[in-house]
């Protein structure tokens, strides 16, 4: 697979709750990140025990033009106007729903100039469709008065095209078809790449996906959010202990998933137990590991049964360090003539780096500003 030749893409993320914006240069079909900026709204939605559409669509607002600034510093393509600009042509009426976003994107325009890029990219769905939007018509009003095109891109192929950014030298000879493993608090699919921009979805979660299931057990158990971290570092400090919980699904011959009941068993076995310290730990590691052996079984299964050269995980739960363990043990063990690939942990959560790379694959499918949307529900096809 390779990117385009020589271009500058400015790629915009806004999908859930992390804010973000990369510019990635492409030269002879390599990848060369030059700046990527993430703000986390963690903190915000900690209070609230997860994530807030409204809460994250007014700190998307707030945050992205600095964001951009600091993305575009990073990649030195941050440069004053030697005169100041006064027209701002449609940007009102593109953001009329973002007021306070208007606001601060005109104060940019009025005292920047256009960076030197190609290509505008931003995420147009699958997320949160309030997120979704501010970032869709942020990058419809840079797009416009930069006059650069827009490439819009789909999150979860996004997070599978992560294990394709600059790592190390094995990253770039991966070899096709690859199953791939999305797992984050959205989505939780098997995903068969039969080549470049050909996929199939053979299975996905019926009800939570697995980072959801991590914050809700996190929440049951008193943790903090995002649930996911939390369990990870209560499960290392576990004894050994009695509590059992199911791995749904598990012997199945799907590839579906179904993460709801495990939630609801934790939630019935703490109803009977006083929740010790040693407790929430017990139950942090056991649901954690009820988590990685379904998606491992599955994964496993999906490879050997269409023949693939390649497993690619991404998203959140993709920088679980003991999925990350097991699964490559557990290839290792069981098909170890198939690569196993993992993003940086740092490209596994949520950031515009892996929606530039996306947009290289696809940068002939440019469209005009006033034809871009936000799709809360964008399946890949
Ligand atoms: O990909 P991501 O940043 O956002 C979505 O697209 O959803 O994933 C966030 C999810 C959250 O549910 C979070 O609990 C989970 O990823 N997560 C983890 C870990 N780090 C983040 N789950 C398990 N172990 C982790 N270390
Ligand atoms: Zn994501």
């Amino acid at each position: 697979m390779k990117g385009e030749e020589n271009m500058r893409i400015l790629a915009i993320e806004t999908s859930c709750d992390d804010t973000g914006v990369s510019v990635l240069e492409v030269k002879n079909g390599k990848f060369f990140l030059k700046g990527n900026v993430v703000s986390s709204q963690v903190e915000l939605h900690r209070k609230w025990g997860g994530i807030h559409p409204t809460l994250a669509k007014r700190e998307h607002q707030k945050n992205l033009v600095p964001v951009l600034m600091n993305a575009l510093k990073e990649a030195k393509l941050l440069k004053k106007r030697k005169t100041k600009k006064n027209d701002f042509g449609k940007i009102d009426q593109i953001l009329k729903k973002e007021t306070e976003l208007l606001r601060r994107l005109r104060l940019f325009l009025k005292n920047y100039e256009p960076p030197e890029i190609d290509l505008v990219a931003v995420t147009e769905g699958p997320g949160l469709e309030p997120a979704l939007w501010v970032g869709v018509n942020f990058a419809k009003a840079l797009s416009y008065s930069w006059q650069k095109p827009i490439v819009p891109v789909n999150h979860v192929e996004a997070h599978i095209l992560a294990n394709w950014l600059p790592q190390n030298e094995k990253q770039k000879r991966i070899k096709l078809p690859a199953i791939c493993l999305v797992v984050s608090g959205g989505h939780t699919q098997l995903i068969l790449m039969k080549g470049q921009n050909r996929y199939r979805l053979i299975g996905e979660t019926r009800d939570d996906a697995a980072g959801e299931c991590f914050d809700k057990i996190a929440r049951i158990l008193g943790l903090e959010y995002p649930g996911g971290p939390a369990i990870a570092r209560e499960a290392e400090k576990a004894k050994k202990g009695n509590v059992k919980l199911p791995r749904p699904m598990i012997g199945q011959k799907n590839y579906d998933f179904s993460f709801s009941g495990l939630k609801t068993a934790v939630f019935y076995n703490s109803q009977e137990r006083k929740k010790s310290k040693g407790y929430v730990r017990q139950v942090a590691k056991e649901s954690q590991q009820a988590i990685i052996d379904v998606l491992i079984k599955k994964t496993l299964k999906a490879a050997k049964s269409f023949k693939v050269r390649s497993i690619l995980l991404g998203g959140g739960v993709a920088s679980n360090k003991e999925l990350r363990k097991q699964i490559s043990e557990s290839i290792e063990k069981e098909i170890p003539n198939i690569a196993l690939y993992i993003p940086d942990l740092k490209y596994c959560t949520d950031n515009a780096a892996i929606v530039a790379v996306a947009a290289s694959f696809h940068s002939k499918r440019t469209k005009p500003w006033q034809k871009i949307k936000a799709d809360p529900n964008l399946r890949l096809k």
